[in-house]
């Protein structure tokens, strides 16, 4: 991205359930490609989909035509397998979000572990950069993840905010937001740049972004389902007005 950055904190609006919900259908609606130039108008700076390994949401068409249509740097996230990387070369996303993935998990419920796969994460990100590729790893708020980060090669790491997100008490909340912040800070010192996501509400994005290091947050399920209720009246006014033309 050459051009001047609109924002000092970006956001990454993460459009997996509109395909959630066309794919309940089989059907062509409603368009993940769509709701990414939405996003654009609503001012996102970018897009994010995860090409799941069993195309549970986003397929593979989806992920060329966000490429080519919206003019948004695509975060494409992917699990790190030989097909994923194959997929990554061909679209040649903006930046490529590296997470863990176990077909059985309904989202993304913990960070990569890189001090475990160290070797194979390498050799990828080193494919991913020769590329022009910027490389994230999606890793829990945890100080060996973030050193191990810096020592593949990954330019970026995403913090994973769900246990954050989803503390069922405050002391659990207070805990995991000091772990957060730390985390963030050692990023300078590893020369990493700071990302953070999943399970973000309203309720939760303002003490995360108030966070310094923090420059890219990337959100999904939350805003698609919200949308759905700031969307729904209009929908069904254009109904109701349509079928009543049809009546006069
Ligand atoms: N960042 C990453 C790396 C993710 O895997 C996800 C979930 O797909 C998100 C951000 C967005 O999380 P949520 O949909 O809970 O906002």
């Amino acid at each position: 991205m050459s051009k001047k950055l609109k924002h000092t904190l970006r956001l990454g609006v993460n459009i997996d359930h509109v395909a959630t919900v066309r794919n309940a259908r089989g059907d062509l609606h409603p368009c993940p490609v769509r709701a990414a130039k939405l996003a654009k108008k609503a001012g996102a700076d970018g897009i994010t989909a995860h090409l799941r390994e069993d195309r549970r949401h986003i397929r593979d068409t989806d992920i060329f035509a966000l490429k080519k249509d919206v003019r948004l740097p695509l975060n494409m996230e992917m699990a790190a397998t030989k097909e994923m990387l194959k997929i990554a070369l061909k679209v040649k996303p903006h930046a490529a979000c590296i997470v863990p993935e176990r077909r059985e998990e309904i989202t993304t419920e913990g960070g990569l572990n890189v001090v475990k796969h160290a070797k194979q994460l390498r050799r990828m990100i080193a494919e991913l950069k020769k590329a022009k590729i910027r490389v994230s790893l999606f890793i829990n708020a945890d100080p060996r993840q973030v050193k191990a980060a810096e020592e593949v090669g990954a330019d970026i790491v995403e913090f994973h905010t769900g246990a954050l997100c989803h503390a069922k008490d405050k002391a659990t909340y207070k805990k995991e937001l000091e772990k957060l912040k730390k985390a963030c800070a050692l990023t300078k010192t590893h020369q990493l740049e700071c990302h953070a996501g999943h399970g973000i509400t309203y309720d939760t994005v303002e003490d995360i972004a108030k966070i310094p290091e923090i420059v890219e947050l990337n959100i999904g399920h939350f805003l698609m389902g919200e949308a759905m209720f700031v969307g729904m009246k209009k929908s069904i006014k254009r109904m109701r007005k349509l079928m009543d033309k049809a009546r006069a």
